[in-house]
């Protein structure tokens, strides 16, 4: 299976954006794979999009995948950082996470499957914290912390009391940070659906690139670059992300939003329920199924 194949909710994404206007200018947030731009490329001729990656080596890969098309400019850079910025959009679309590429190869460490580096930076070239360090360098009680709230992991004081005792050597590829939570966790929860490590090692990801608090800031920032009239649609891959953006949907939808250099807007959210995958994208992509889009618009 290629990571090309299934730009998730490519085509609820594309009816949310519709009608684009002629000339539209598009800010696809997280690039990824390139498949959301390959498709608002392919519906407007006239289109320029904004394509952004925090991951430099997926950059590279949606530049060869689009073949350098002219109307798409390829920003490295983290969403809430570059949407601060100056420029202006009708269109902007945030598909939030990490692609299939980063869960399927090891040596990156977001894989579950393949053994690698316990590193987890989507920035691998920035100087933050990688999983490995969060590791060594945390408390027990920071440590659970991060494992409950972002893993939503009963047995995340377990988890870290085993890592606080087995890190003294370093806990560096993401084989043993597997073992050490299988053995931590109660025989009856080893052998689920999931792996028992599944929750742990997403509540590093979490943590390790500020996931959260980065969905909390852009989109404020996101609102305020849209020219009127404009999209922002969020599309969310667990309850942690959906609440935080149903929350600020539905705040900033309730009353003016001040802007710069004076006066206000006021936006609408224009999907009631959150826009799910049918049952047509759930049998061709079964990845999809914890996809929730919410869009909103900025008024006139
Ligand atoms: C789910 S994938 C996007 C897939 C893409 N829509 C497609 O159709 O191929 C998310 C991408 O956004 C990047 N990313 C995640 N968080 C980011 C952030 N805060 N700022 C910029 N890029 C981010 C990841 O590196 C990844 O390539």
């Amino acid at each position: 299976m290629s990571m090309f194949h299934y730009p998730v909710l490519r085509d609820a994404v594309m009816a949310a954006f519709q009608p684009l206007p002629s000339g539209a200018l598009i800010c696809d947030a997280t690039l990824g794979g390139g498949g959301h731009t390959a498709r608002f490329l392919e519906l407007s001729d006239s289109c320029a999009v904004t394509g952004i990656d925090a991951d430099p080596v997926m950059l590279e890969r949606a530049r060869e995948r689009l073949a350098a098309d002219p109307r798409v400019r390829f920003v490295h850079g983290w969403f809430d950082e570059v949407l601060a910025g100056p420029d202006r959009f009708d269109r902007i679309l945030i598909d939030l996470g990490i692609s299939m590429f980063h869960l399927r190869e090891g040596e990156r460490g977001f894989s579950i499957q393949e053994d690698g580096p316990l590193d987890m930076r989507i920035d691998p070239s920035g100087d933050g914290d990688s999983a490995a360090d969060l590791l060594m360098h945390c408390t027990e009680w920071e440590l659970a912390d991060i494992i409950f709230r972002y893993g939503e992991e009963r047995y995340s004081r377990r988890i870290a009391a085993a890592i606080i005792r087995e890190r003294h050597g370093g806990i560096e590829t993401t084989h043993q940070l597997k073992e050490i939570v299988r053995r931590a966790v109660p025989p009856a929860a080893r052998h689920g659906r999931i792996h028992p490590a599944t929750r742990t090692f997403q509540a590093l990801r979490i943590a390790v690139n500020d996931e959260l608090g980065r969905l909390e800031r852009v989109i404020p920032c996101g609102v305020r670059a849209l020219n009127p009239g404009g999209r922002l649609g969020i599309i969310s891959f667990h309850s942690l992300e959906d609440r935080i953006v149903k929350h600020a949907f539905r705040a900033l939808a309730a009353e003016p939003i001040g802007i710069e250099g004076g006066g206000s807007m006021t936006v609408r959210v224009l999907t009631k329920r959150p826009v799910v995958p049918d049952e047509a994208e759930l049998a061709e992509n079964p990845a999809s199924r914890s996809a929730k889009l919410r869009v909103l618009e900025r008024e006139e």
